[in-house]
């Protein structure tokens, strides 16, 4: 097996280098030759991940190529350098790169070549999960759907038709990554790769098939011969040399299933993701700073933060079903590529004092001794180098501890790290970064108000069958299986007769189940109602009252898919459309079954096949007035792009549901008619205690999501096309833009702060040598800092937004730190009486500054 080569040729390697004669050091020499052109120089053991002979404590974190575009990967990459990450993770989606079984795609977004090798140009690593299942909220888990298809297939099982597909994607994966030299044994970024995803949560629906696949899984993956180690998360029985790692918000306990192996964690979950219908989950940062201490507290050596950047699911990628089209996550990089204070500093400035102490932590494994119920020390020590973790475990009481004979207080729920096992320099609970103030401008999307919608065009779809292609069956069909996920829609049509002396006649009631997840009903042309289901069920059962009249009626069912499932055993069985009943229930008690009739299909709508979404159709009415609030309109204006270079977003208020088309690129499903729950938020939500997925949530009453992000490079300055398709009924003239943009950056930094702090990177800790530093930087390299708003030496008081100034002041703080940082992308300026004079001798004092970015 490879690894354990590399295992043997790693502990050859130290015999060498411990000198242990001549003839060893000849044998280390030839296992090298005989294994270059295979054996990389990534290897592990029980401590950690061993890259090019040196053990290495890693912090990592998840920026998935496809949900941003190829233009923002440079500065979202750059951002995660700055805020101390030493790797990338991504999951490789199959579904995008092979959208047509033996056609491939790898162009603009799907560009993983360019993607790794923008990592590399960083000088950051890859952790790159192959998988081929993603999960990710991901449109089918990441499985294209055409693999359904293929006889006698079962997925993620013991299965030879689904072992030769997976086998096959992931070779053509790593052949790619290997002919670019990506590979770290090749001198490439690529340290790490995952096969399969968290198969050990489902593993036992799959009986001892299950377990069977589990081992060809990593049998082939080593087979693929990548030269770096393969990873298999939340699966305790992944076979040797496959290290297994853990999933969670908490991975502290987490011990692998062998003693040679390190303790890694791939997936530390930032915040959460959004539904549609759900409120928007957020991590407050003093927990999962908790749970990143913790971990490295408890011996742990790898830790990603997924996400670092969550982004958008543009098109249909999004899963679910029912997730957003925003996968913001709460992450530390907002969806728009602006770093999200104090997230973002705080977890910098945790990086920067674990990195501190890389060596001696990862020299032995921690002595972890009770400091009293809930309070626990770990200590590292090596020679004569000691470090120390102090933790309060307790989730309602501050403590006061007592470690090498002096006193700590200690916040409940927090890590105090002690880099020289004395001096606490880093609190968890305790945010000393940098603040920033976010702001949305509003703009309309035509520059005079368009209120009349004089600019906008429209084209009506037909309700009902319209395309050529439809065909009829006897009875209800499984909607995935009928549109192979080519569309979202799929038409339901019937036509019936109704008698003068039938209990139909008039007001009667159609009931109609489906698997999911929505469906709207018109009745001889007109909408009478609509199903819609959640995230948590998507199964819908709807009683729509309805009128027929004598003579013949249609009822026309337009189903919906929004996402495909992504998570459990099974999942990709899992249906979805109008499998019935669907009945009539009349006035007195009568009910007519309408299921097994013979049914007409329609995959798709009209507007798809003659491809409307680009806007080049000579069909767009505009003459007559707009229509509004009507379901089943092809909405199409042309608009300038927002000066500046600030990320865009459209508003979307005013819209019920649809897709979105920029310059032809799809933006994603829209849905801002579908309001979260009106319960259970609490925007000042208690860090400390166990997170859950459930605990911090903000925006209840309001749309789920209500903006939508335009990458900035899908627009020209001028003439940009925006067409809509509007499903239940909007009024598109109410859309307008929101520029996101940070109003304000804010640092405050004392002159006794015992690390260089700096605002946005970590460039000016080396030049720090006489003290504390204070740094801004803009969000964006185009940008520079356009005023400085606030400044003061001396005991300022308040907070970003609201500073002032204290009883102490130096009276040229604001003109010093004017001639810094006006005009530039960034600014350091030493934090000290050096620099400022000293306005009140034998007080300690402090620089805060407040800028903006233009
Ligand atoms: C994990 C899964 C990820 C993602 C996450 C939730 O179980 O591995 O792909 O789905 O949950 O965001």
């Amino acid at each position: 097996m490879l690894m354990n080569l590399e295992l043997s040729n790693r502990k050859q390697r130290r015999l060498a280098m411990e000198g242990k004669g001549l003839m060893l050091s000849l044998l280390f020499l030839l296992g090298v030759l005989a294994t270059t052109s295979y054996c990389g120089n990534v290897t592990y053991d029980h401590r950690a991940l061993v890259v090019d002979g040196k053990r290495r404590l890693l912090i990592s974190g998840s920026i998935h190529y496809p949900r941003s575009t190829p233009d923002m990967w440079p500065d979202l990459i750059q951002k995660a350098k700055d805020g101390g990450l030493d790797v990338i993770e991504t999951y490789v989606f199959w579904n995008l790169h092979e959208p047509t079984r033996g056609q491939y795609d790898f162009e603009g977004r799907k560009d993983l070549v360019k993607f790794v090798k923008t990592v590399a140009q960083a000088g950051l690593y890859v952790h790159l999960r192959i998988g081929p299942y993603a999960c990710a909220e991901w449109n089918y888990g990441g499985f294209p759907l055409w693999l359904h298809f293929i006889p006698g297939i079962e997925l993620r099982t013991d299965n030879e038709p689904f072992k030769a597909e997976m086998q096959r994607f992931m070779a053509k994966i790593v052949n790619i990554m290997q002919q670019e030299k990506l590979y770290a044994s090749q001198g490439g970024p690529i340290i790490l790769s995952q096969v399969e995803n968290e198969y050990g949560n489902v593993a036992s629906a799959y009986g001892s098939r299950g377990k069977s696949y589990v081992k060809w899984s990593a049998g082939m993956a080593l087979s693929l011969d990548t030269g770096v180690p393969w990873v298999m998360c939340q699966q305790s029985d992944a076979p040797d040399p496959i290290i297994n790692t853990c999933n969670g918000f908490y991975c502290d306990q987490f011990t692998p299933n062998s003693n040679n192996k390190p303790k890694i964690w791939t997936e530390d979950w930032s915040g959460w993701f959004l539904s549609f219908g759900g409120a928007v989950p957020f991590r407050p940062v003093e927990d999962l700073a908790f749970a990143v201490a913790r971990f490295y507290q408890r011996g742990g050596t790898f830790q990603n933060y997924y996400m670092y950047h969550g982004g958008t699911n543009f098109g249909r990628t999004s899963g679910g079903p029912f997730i957003t089209t925003s996968y913001d996550y709460d992450a530390p990089i907002d969806e728009y590529g602006l770093i999200r204070q104090p997230k973002w500093g705080h977890l910098r400035d945790l990086h920067k004092v674990i990195k501190l102490i890389e060596d001696t932590l990862l020299a032995t494994d921690p002595t972890i001794t009770s400091l009293g119920t809930n309070l626990e020390a770990a200590v590292y020590r090596t020679g004569s180098a000691c470090a120390a973790f102090l933790a309060n475990v307790g989730t309602q009481s501050d403590a006061s501890v007592t470690f090498n004979g002096n006193s700590y207080n200690l916040p409940a729920w927090s890590v105090s790290i002690l880099p020289d096992c004395k001096n606490v320099v880093f609190n968890t609970a305790k945010i000393n970064s940098a603040a920033t103030i976010p702001s949305l401008t509003r703009q309309s999307l035509k520059d005079n108000g368009d209120s009349l919608g004089s600019d906008w065009s429209w084209i009506n779809e037909p309700v009902g069958i319209s395309k050529d292609d439809a065909f009829s069956r006897v009875g209800l069909v499984e909607q995935i299986n009928t549109t192979a996920d080519k569309s979202d829609y799929l038409w339901y049509s019937l036509s019936i007769g109704i008698k003068g002396d039938e209990p139909f006649l008039d007001q009667t009631v159609l009931h109609v189940e489906s698997l999911g997840h929505a469906f709207h009903v018109f009745i001889n042309g007109k909408l009478v109602g609509s199903g819609i289901g959640n995230s948590a069920n998507s199964n819908v059962k709807a009683d729509i009252p309805v009128t027929l009249v004598r003579g013949k009626n249609t009822i026309d069912l337009l189903s919906l898919t929004v996402g495909l499932q992504n998570y459990g055993p099974f999942y990709d069985k899992v249906g979805a459309g109008i499998t019935g009943p669907v009945k009539l229930n009349g006035k007195n008690g009568g009910s007519f079954d309408l299921s097994s009739q013979k049914w007409t299909y329609q995959i798709g709508l009209k507007g798809e096949e003659l491809d409307l979404r680009s806007g080049i159709s000579s069909r767009w009415i505009s003459k007559s007035t707009l229509p509004k609030k009507q379901p089943l309109i092809w909405y199409k204006t042309t608009f300038d792009a927002p000066a500046g270079s600030n990320p865009v977003a459209l508003d979307f208020l005013g819209l019920g549901k649809g897709e979105a088309w920029v310059n032809g690129q799809s933006i994603g499903r829209y849905w801002p008619a579908f309001i979260a729950f009106s319960n259970g938020c609490n925007e000042k939500c208690d860090y400390r205690g166990p997170y859950g997925s459930g605990k911090c949530r903000k925006n209840c009453g309001k749309p789920s999501q209500q903006l939508y992000h335009v990458p900035r490079s899908w627009l020209k300055p001028s003439g940009n096309t925006l067409v809509l398709f509007e499903e239940m009924g909007g009024d598109p003239t109410q859309i307008s833009f929101a520029t996101r943009q940070i109003q304000s950056l804010c640092a405050q930094v004392s002159e006794t702060h015992p690390l260089p702090v700096d605002m946005w990177n970590s460039d000016s800790t080396a030049a720090s040598n006489s003290g504390p530093v204070l740094s801004l930087k803009c969000p964006f390299p185009k940008q520079v800092i356009s005023s400085i708003t606030f400044a003061s030496f001396g005991t300022p008081i308040g907070s970003c937004g609201g500073f002032s100034h204290g009883q102490c002041r130096n009276n040229m703080a604001l003109s010093i730190v004017r001639k810094a940082c006006v005009g530039s992308n960034s600014c350091s300026i030493e934090v000290s009486i050096n620099k400022f004079g000293d306005p009140c001798q034998g007080v300690t004092k402090s620089l805060a500054v407040e800028a903006s970015c233009t």
